[in-house]
């Protein structure tokens, strides 16, 4: 590990198992935003996690389970239709029946390679996109697909831009954007500036950034 060799590793983290595997602990609040800005608990991580009468710091609440997000008392029925999928192999898959019940919030997991997106993205929801959508998709290889006449719409959420470019948010997509840059044009200020909504706009030179070409970052 890179500390073994004589390293000091900081990591800006909130995953509760790097936490735990930390070495020394350096914990901001007490709260968000006007709130925070303060250190509410700073030193070795075995000791703190040992010292349940810490006041102070939330995240240390949470990890010494004082306080916990609570489970949810009743869970939704669903519609009581599934879709099931056999024989998945695509991948590392070996042979993969799986039952999805329709109607509910629900959560694949596993570590890291195990096959949840070789199972999810790359077979079934390329089985579903072909059955719904008529697309050219081609799904890692399965047996057979039981339920699809349940589904009537699919729409998959990556982190993949949602536009043509990577400067496309949710606001630029759904059209509120314009809006926006309309809004900001009947600004006292921008009506005597002479701004057009062009001016707002982070695809046009002008009010963008143009180190980054508004971009928000550079390459
Ligand atoms: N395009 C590919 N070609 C060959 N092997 C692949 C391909 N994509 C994934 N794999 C392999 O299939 C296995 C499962 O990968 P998969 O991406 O489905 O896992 P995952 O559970 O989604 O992992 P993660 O939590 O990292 O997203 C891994 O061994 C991976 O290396
Ligand atoms: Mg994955």
């Amino acid at each position: 590990m890179l500390r073994d060799l004589d390293n000091t590793i900081i990591v800006v983290e909130h995953d509760k198992e790097t936490i735990e595997s930390s070495d020394y602990l350096i914990d901001f609040g007490p709260a968000a935003g006007e709130h925070g800005g303060m250190v509410v608990a700073m030193g070795e991580t075995a000791k703190l996690f040992k010292d349940k009468n810490f006041q102070g710091s939330l995240t240390l609440d949470y990890l010494q389970h004082r306080r916990f997000v609570s489970i949810p008392k009743t869970r939704r029925e669903g519609s009581g239709q599934q879709i099931t999928l056999r024989g998945a192999r695509g991948n590392n898959l070996k042979s993969v029946d799986l039952n999805l019940p329709l109607g509910k919030f629900v959560a694949i997991t596993g570590v890291s390679g195990s096959g949840k997106s070789s199972l999810i993205n790359e077979t079934l929801v390329k089985i579903l996109m072909i059955d719904i959508y008529k697309t050219k998709d081609v799904p890692l290889p399965y047996d057979s697909v039981d339920g699809l006449k349940f589904v009537d719409k699919v729409i998959e959420v990556d982190q993949s831009p949602i536009g043509r470019t990577p400067r496309s948010n949710p606001a630029t997509y759904t059209g509120l954007f314009t809006y926006i840059r309309d809004l900001f044009t009947q600004l006292p200020e921008s009506k005597m500036r002479g701004y057009a909504p062009g001016r707002f706009s982070f695809n046009v030179t002008g009010g963008r950034c143009e180190a980054c070409g508004g971009d928000g970052l550079k390459n």
